[in-house]
């Protein structure tokens, strides 16, 4: 019989059984679920419904349920539908007709999404921990190669020299805004829908704020029926995953575009990489890859999510119970790839003389340019002058250091012996030299502020 079941003439069709229930996704809710209805049953104890004894019955057979679940003693009924109704059917059965007072003024619609929402804010806990424990993999390795300079790429073309450390650092911002997004993401879901009952509140007296205090929340939401209805907190977290996943796909991509033998930058180490099953020479970055595979199915689950929520009627509807699937493995797939991530960072190895190797004097070409700047020639005319000096370069097949300085001086009088000292890797990484450069000095400081906000997190301050 279901705990619904008196007014039904008919028993559920299999099939719908099957298809209804969410048992097997919703099992990992266990103890945000026995946590919300401990709490539940103290507040019903404060507002006079049970009697102290009764809500010590009640809590200590939720402890034995809990712990049935806990070591796996628990034995699931093929009719428990879902989570919820499985520890409720169990507790009777261990504490008598007392139990069936806990679910007093309370409907699965407020319990489901208070156990929902408690999951989230564990789960994040951890995720901002491993979230920081890659954004330190970044730091410590960009302050290890603060003196190796590579090819800086724009639409994939050798544009600027920068620093290995300066190009590394960029993910560490964008990791940044990421744990932002994440601590506001917690925030709102650290709000209340418990006491809202099926969609209209609770008619008993029961003191939400309480109940908020007990279970940890820092505010009550302030409406039954969004309470009941709202999923934001879900959209919020898969879309800060997705976010999330944009930056680790770009962190891999360029990880194995850098590893490949063209550009041999870098190397996975083989903690992180994998052979082929026929070509015995194969080191494939396919931790990576996977990284940037999981793209697919993050975003997915935020369209999936959204679809889901679109157009539904106010309050509960059957469709929420979709949401839990697309979250869950959001949160598994992160939970995951963050210290795989983080793991191949702090093995890579950086090949400098790969890098040195790659680097073609024309990426020099903006410094020559400004070398006129700074001879008053206007920066759009010094920029058609030194696109001639390539253009004369690649004709006689030399680098720009290589063209003698006559050639120079046909294009543009102002260009002196001086020019070739401008034409130099070192020097024109050095001379980038303001806040948010390439430059090693910059690049210091910005290791620095990186530091100090990852002691804040760390500490727990923001
Ligand atoms: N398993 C359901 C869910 O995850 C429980 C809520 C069912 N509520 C209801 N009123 N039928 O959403």
């Amino acid at each position: 019989m279901k705990l619904w079941g008196t007014r039904f003439t008919k028993t559920t069709d299999s099939l719908v059984h099957q298809f209804n229930a969410s048992l097997s996704f919703d099992v990992r809710l266990y103890d945000e679920d026995i946590r919300g209805s401990m709490a539940w049953a103290r507040g019903l104890s404060r507002a006079g419904v049970l009697t102290q004894d009764e809500a010590r019955e009640i809590i200590a057979g939720l402890e034995a349920v809990l712990s049935e679940l806990a070591t796996d003693a628990f034995v699931f009924d093929p009719a428990d539908e879902d989570i919820h109704t499985a520890v409720e059917r169990r507790l009777t059965e261990l504490v008598g007709p007392v139990g069936g007072k806990l679910h007093t003024g309370r409907s699965r619609n407020d319990q489901v999404t208070t156990a929902l929402r408690l999951y989230l804010l564990r789960e994040i806990a951890s995720l901002r921990g491993s979230l920081v424990q890659l954004q330190v993999a970044i730091v410590d390795k960009a302050a290890a190669h603060l003196d190796i300079i590579m090819p800086g790429y724009t639409h994939l073309q050798q544009a600027q020299p920068v620093l290995f450390g300066h190009w590394l650092m960029s993910f560490f911002w964008r990791f940044q805004r990421d744990w932002d997004r994440l601590a506001e993401a917690a925030r709102r879901t650290s709000a209340l829908p418990l006491g809202a009952g099926a969609l209209a509140g609770n008619p008993l007296g029961v003191d939400r704020h309480a109940l908020a205090v007990d279970l940890g929340f820092a505010t009550v939401m302030e409406n039954s029926v969004d309470a009941v209805c709202d999923r934001d907190y879900v959209v919020d977290l898969i879309a800060w995953a997705s976010l999330l996943q944009m930056h680790l796909s770009s962190l891999a991509e360029d990880i194995i575009i850098w590893s490949s033998s063209e550009f041999g930058f870098v190397q996975v180490d083989d903690a992180y990489a994998t052979g082929s099953s026929l070509m015995p020479q194969k080191r494939n970055p396919d931790s990576l890859e996977l990284i940037r595979g999981k793209s697919g199915r993050i975003v997915g689950h935020l369209a999936g999510t959204l679809t889901t929520l679109k157009g539904l009627p106010s309050t509960y509807n059957k469709d929420l119970q979709e949401d839990k699937e697309a979250l869950f493995d959001t949160l598994d797939t992160v939970a995951l790839e963050l210290p795989i991530a983080a793991g191949v960072i702090r093995t890579l190895k950086v090949d400098r003389a790969r890098m040195a190797a790659a680097l073609d004097d024309s990426m020099l070409a903006t410094d020559l340019a400004d070398y006129l700047v700074r001879r008053k020639v206007p920066f759009r005319q010094s920029h058609r002058l030194v696109g001639r000096v390539v253009r004369r370069a690649e004709e006689l097949q030399v680098q720009l250091r290589e063209l003698d300085l006559a050639e120079y001086q046909a294009i543009h009088p102002g260009f002196a012996q001086d020019l070739y000292a401008v034409l130099d890797f070192q020097r024109s990484v050095e001379s980038r030299d303001a806040r948010g450069g390439t430059a090693a000095a910059a690049v210091r400081i910005q290791i620095e502020q990186a530091r100090m906000i990852l002691e804040d997190s760390m500490s727990g301050a923001v």
